[in-house]
């Protein structure tokens, strides 16, 4: 008797090609014993819905159990969803599909990622800190309730187009506890804050930093949400005004963590496979 197909998964997303997730939840779930298989879904522009669907609803070599959803499509994914855990919720976006028979299950996984990849992996508390989040869009939007939920003393939303982080802060009013929050253009968003973050595309962009050195406290941690090349200029800016730089490599190793415990019930150990994807990435740079 052939073996029974694996429970499938996939990045789902355009462009999905360079995704390093196939390769995160393959090494889970060799670690865990988890019998899998996490491909790549290329959905066109105007059709993420339908790519969607016929991926969910084609059990030909396996059932399809989920998928996470990259850029352009966290807002979509949420929107398709019939039920939402509650931090998908506040940040109305979704990078975590589950496809329960009562219904498909939208979370977002992306700001507990990042919280973890802070205070775990770089070793930064949050609470009590003075935090700047810059930008206002799907990943900021995914990332600010978990940051609340971290209790910093000060959490400042920056971005260009300031409404966008006015309306993003004022849906996350109730979330905030005793966090001072506020929105503000990234001109005047203040200095000496402990923990930065990039959550917009200006380094996929190639576009100026965002925001003035100042934001840079001494031995702040600057990060930005890309890896890669992309996060260089970055990283390079943070250290050479006296601050810590850090890519998003761990966030996306984090976030992908929390996501496969949702799908299969068990949580990886997540800092070999970051040191594997380090490597593998240095590797295919030299
Ligand atoms: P994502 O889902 O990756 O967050 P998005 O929703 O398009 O993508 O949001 C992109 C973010 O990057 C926004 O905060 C955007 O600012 P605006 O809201 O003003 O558009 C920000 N952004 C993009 N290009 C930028 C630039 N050149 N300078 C500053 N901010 C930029």
């Amino acid at each position: 008797m052939s073996a029974p197909h694996p429970d499938r998964y996939a990045v789902a997303g355009n462009p999905v090609e360079h995704s390093q997730s196939p390769f995160i939840h393959a090494a889970f779930a060799r670690q865990t014993g988890q019998v899998l298989d996490y491909g790549r879904l290329l959905c066109p522009l105007d059709a993420f819905a339908d790519t969607l669907r016929h991926f969910a609803a084609d059990d030909s070599a396996g059932p399809v159990r989920g998928c996470n959803v990259t850029v352009p499509f966290k807002f979509e994914a949420f929107a398709l969803a019939a039920r939402h855990t509650p931090r998908a919720t506040l940040a109305q976006a979704a990078n975590t599909l589950r496809f329960d028979t009562e219904g498909w299950l939208a979370d977002n996984t992306d700001g507990v990622g990042l919280v973890r990849d802070i205070e775990r992996n770089a070793g930064v508390p949050l609470a009590g800190q003075r935090v700047l989040l810059i930008g206002a869009g799907g990943a900021a939007a995914g990332a600010l309730g978990p940051l609340l939920a971290a209790a910093p003393a000060v959490l400042v939303v920056a971005n260009r187009t300031v409404a966008k982080a006015q309306a993003l802060v004022e849906r996350h009013r109730g979330a905030a506890g005793s966090v001072e929050l506020s929105a503000c253009a990234p001109a005047g968003c203040g200095r000496d804050f402990g923990v930065v973050v990039n959550a917009t595309a200006t380094s996929l962009q190639g576009a100026d930093i965002p925001v003035d050195a100042r934001v840079l406290g001494p031995g702040a941690l600057a990060l930005d949400m890309m890896y890669g090349p992309a996060a260089q200029g970055f990283i390079g800016w943070a250290q050479a005004h006296g601050a810590r730089g850090r890519d998003g490599l761990g966030m996306l190793v984090e976030q992908a963590a929390e996501a496969f415990a949702l799908w299969r019930g068990v949580m990886p150990d997540t800092a070999p496979v970051l040191a594997a994807l380090r490597e593998r990435l240095a590797a295919a740079s030299r």
